[in-house]
This record gives structure tokens, sequence and C-alpha cells, in this order.
């Protein structure tokens, strides 16, 4: 038997749409695999009754046919699915992880962010690496084409959580197909600013390279009482804030002595506008 704590993972930060990623020291899932001739999956914890089990369906299921490795598959969901915090890569990293420990298949973690991937396309459609490459790595990624780039980084960080859910489906159906040149070289100034911010482990820096007008504004509209958090958390000494993942988590940047107070604030901001929310004070892990 294999045993493995995948974590939860923050994609976009703004800036870096599909391409930047962060990974989160809580929450987790735990992925517990064991050899058996065909492969089942169960699922407990948090958002359980909204998984399918059938390995058609779920995202494991794609992973244990990659790597050829049948297994019963017990997932024990601490990142809630739906929530911008990398839920299905979580279980996909890790199943790809502990699998390729219980056959002895010796792919490196690089190897297996391409075989995680193919887990994601079974919720979004497509093949994305920018959840699972840091849920596999950690740490601060860039995934490009293919290739992924990763920063160690000291970086404090409050995921705020609220009550409601937004596919990655729909949050991918807001995204303009189209962009304004002003807007691009806005947006590469702050993504090549984040970079930066990640490598210098300063929270200026990533807070300023989040703010991004392609994709952000579109996708805030989702979230109820987006404004009034993204404002008190700011007021509260974030130096920057965006939608996490595909929302509606909301994520906010800070130095670690504000953490306590960015991530009441954004309690009483989702509470302002009527809606219960769980916050996470994390760092990049
Ligand atoms: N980069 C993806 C998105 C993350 O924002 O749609 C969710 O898979």
């Amino acid at each position: 038997m294999e045993t493995v704590k995948a974590p939860a993972t923050s994609a976009n930060l703004g800036s870096g749409f599909d391409v930047f990623g962060v990974a989160l020291d809580r929450p987790a899932d735990v992925i517990r695999v064991e050899r058996a001739s065909e492969t089942t999956i169960e699922v407990t914890g948090v958002g359980s009754q909204y998984i399918p089990e059938d390995p058609d369906k779920n995202v494991v299921g794609a992973v244990a046919e990659a790597l050829d490795a049948p297994a019963r598959i017990r997932i024990d969901k601490g990142v809630r699915p739906s929530s911008g915090l990398g839920s299905s890569a979580a279980s996909s990293a890790g199943a790809a992880l502990a699998l390729n420990a219980l056959y002895d298949r010796g792919y490196s973690r690089s190897e297996l962010v391409p075989i995680a991937a193919e887990g994601e396309a079974v919720v979004s459609g497509e093949a994305h690496a920018d959840n699972v490459a840091p849920a596999l790595l950690g740490g601060f990624t860039v995934a490009r084409e293919g290739a992924v780039t990763t920063v160690e980084t000291d970086i404090s960080l409050v995921a705020c959580l609220p009550e409601i859910a937004v596919s990655t489906r729909d949050a991918r159906r807001v995204v303009p197909s189209r962009a304004e040149m002003d807007d691009v070289v806005h947006t590469v100034g702050s993504a090549a600013t984040l970079t930066v911010g990640m490598c210098r482990s300063d929270p200026e820096l990533v807070g300023r390279g989040m703010d991004e007008r392609l994709v952000t504004p579109a996708r805030s509209e989702l979230i109820t009482g987006y404004g009034g958090v993204r404002s008190a958390a700011l007021d509260a000494g974030a130096t920057g804030v965006t939608v996490s993942g595909a929302g509606p988590s909301v994520l906010a940047v800070c130095y670690r002595r504000d953490r306590r107070r960015v991530a009441a604030a954004m309690l009483d901001g989702f509470d302002d506008a009527g809606v219960q929310a769980r916050a996470y004070q994390t760092s990049v892990g």
C-alpha cells in the first residue's frame, strides 16, 4: 500500500493565466492505493458527495489508466471540489505519485506532470498543468507548453473559500477570446513583476504582479461579494488580491504578520455579502 498527501494549489495568480501556479501548505487530499486487478475508487471527506467514483468519470481513473496501474484507490478529500484550489489536481497528482511508487514505474515528479494533467482533462475538458505542476513539484511554478520551471519561495497567502460553487468549465466560458494590446502589455509587465517577486520572496512585488485586466474582471463577476472582499483584504494589509484558479476562492498575498488580520477581513467581506466562507492562512509550500 502507498499513501500520499497532495496539496491544494492556486493557479493563475492573476497575471499568469494557465501558466503560473503555487502549492499551498494547506489544505490537502490524502490518497491511498493498493494493487488490484481492476481500478476502484472510494471518495470520502469534503464535498465527496459531488465526486463520481466511476473510474471513467473520476480524475484518478485517467491517471491509473495512463500509468497502466490498476488499484483500489481511496481518496480522502481535504480540498473541496469546485473551490479554485486545485481539488482535482490534488487528487490527480497524489494518485500519480502513489501509483508510480506502488508499481515501481520509475517516473520523476516532472515526468508525472503530463500524466497527472490527463486527469485534469476529465473535469475541465483540457489538460492544464498549472495546478498539477505545483501539486507535484511544490513552490511557484511556470508551466508553459509542456515545460515546467519551479522556484522555491517564502510568500504568505490567505485563500478564502466561499460557500458557492463555480465550475472550471463555466469560468472558462467567460474568458474573452480577444484582448487589446494595452491590456496585454500591462499583463506581461505584471507577470514579470510577480515572477521577480517570487524569486525574491517579496510580497509587495508579488501583490503588484497579480494585477491583470484580461481574465479576472469577467471571472470576479461570478463570485458574490468579490469587490468587497478584495477591498477589505487590501485595507487589512494585503499587497495583492485576485481570483484563485477558476474561483470562487479569493487569494490574497500579504506579509506574514498581517495574515490573521487579512483572513478576518476577507471573512467579514463575504459575510457582508451574505456568503459563508472559510479562510486558509497558508504559504507557498
Ligand atoms: N488555469 C485554469 C483556469 C485553472 O483558470 O481555468 C483551473 O483549471
